[in-house]
């Protein structure tokens, strides 16, 4: 059994599916007034942030204290990273305090997939770099399964920058083991080569990419990258790749709306669009505590097949 959750690439459709199923059942936990199981009783749970988050490190912590475990934060900036303890050492220490899961966020791609041989904790991949945030592919495919019914045969269009995003990634490999068809668009500069190669199709203009899509997914643009001359400035951005309320038009009717957050209103979606009766950005936030709750129970009880 694989004791680790490290990206989507590596699980099969069947776990990908009883993840879902599991997290559509710890959502009615999350409904009851009382907000407390004791699924995860004496287990200790130690998010390891290298960078910021909101949404992610919270929903963990939140659903580690939800499953009764007990859970503690660490972050780069307040520990003895600083100091110039290396990854490899920082993680021992948490390991050797008796952890038995570990939650890390990481800027360089694949530092959970070093981290996780060497510890005896479960390691879970809050995102690595460029390389996959398997937890967000999960809750956004919770959320697509809770209003389309399921994920086969769905047309979801992924805008914004594919080249810099572990959340498309994931995306990418889970929705396509489930039977969607997945399309991506965006600036060619923000587009890797090759892409295609992952079963998707690649289009320039949002208008193509977004035709009769149930579902329309936006990416932060990361703001650092206009310095990199990636795309001239964000004003050009949105004109060309924002999706506002008349080309939301180009979707089906019913599409959802989506994005992992931080959104950039005004950049890769209008306030209108954000806002709007299509958009599910709420519902994704709530289900990301369903969907940690699932798979940090899953990995206590055995993990996934290998
Ligand atoms: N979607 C996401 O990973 O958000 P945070 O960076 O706030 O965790």
């Amino acid at each position: 059994m694989k004791k680790d959750l490290l990206g989507l690439k590596e699980l099969e459709a069947k776990d990908i599916q009883n993840i879902l199923d599991t997290a559509a059942t710890m959502k009615l936990i999350l409904k009851q007034p009382s907000k407390k199981t004791p699924h995860l009783q004496g287990k200790t749970v130690v998010n390891l942030f290298y960078e910021n988050s909101t949404r992610t490190r919270l929903s963990f912590e939140l659903a580690a204290k939800y499953m009764s475990a007990n859970a503690a934060n660490i972050t780069a900036s307040g520990s003895s990273v600083q100091k110039g303890e290396t990854l490899i050492d920082t993680a021992r220490t948490i390991n050797a305090m008796g952890t038995d899961i570990l939650v890390m966020r990481h800027n360089m791609s694949g530092a959970p997939h070093l981290i996780a041989p060497l510890v005896s904790a479960s390691v879970i991949n809050a995102g690595d770099g460029m390389d996959e945030h398997p937890t967000q592919a999960l809750l956004d495919m919770l959320t697509i399964t809770e209003k389309k019914g399921g994920i086969k045969g769905l047309k979801i269009a992924i805008i914004g920058d594919i080249n810099h995003s572990r959340v498309v990634r994931s995306n990418i490999y889970g929705l396509t083991k489930l039977g969607a068809e997945v399309s991506v668009g965006g600036p060619g500069t923000l587009i890797p080569p090759g892409i295609e190669r992952l079963g998707v199709k690649v289009f320039r203009s949002v208008q193509e990419a977004i035709v009769d899509a149930d579902v329309v997914m936006g990416l932060r643009i990361q703001l650092e990258r206009q310095k990199s001359g990636l795309f001239p400035s964000l004003r050009e951005y949105y004109r060309f790749f924002g999706v506002d309320e008349k080309r939301l038009k180009f979707a089906k009717p019913d599409a959802l709306v989506m994005h992992p957050g931080p959104v950039n209103r005004g950049v890769e979606f209008s306030s209108g669009v954000i806002d709007g009766e299509q958009s599910v950005i709420d519902e994704q936030v709530t289900n990301g505590v369903a969907v940690r709750m699932a798979v940090m129970y899953m990995l206590s009880r055995g993990g996934f097949a290998e």
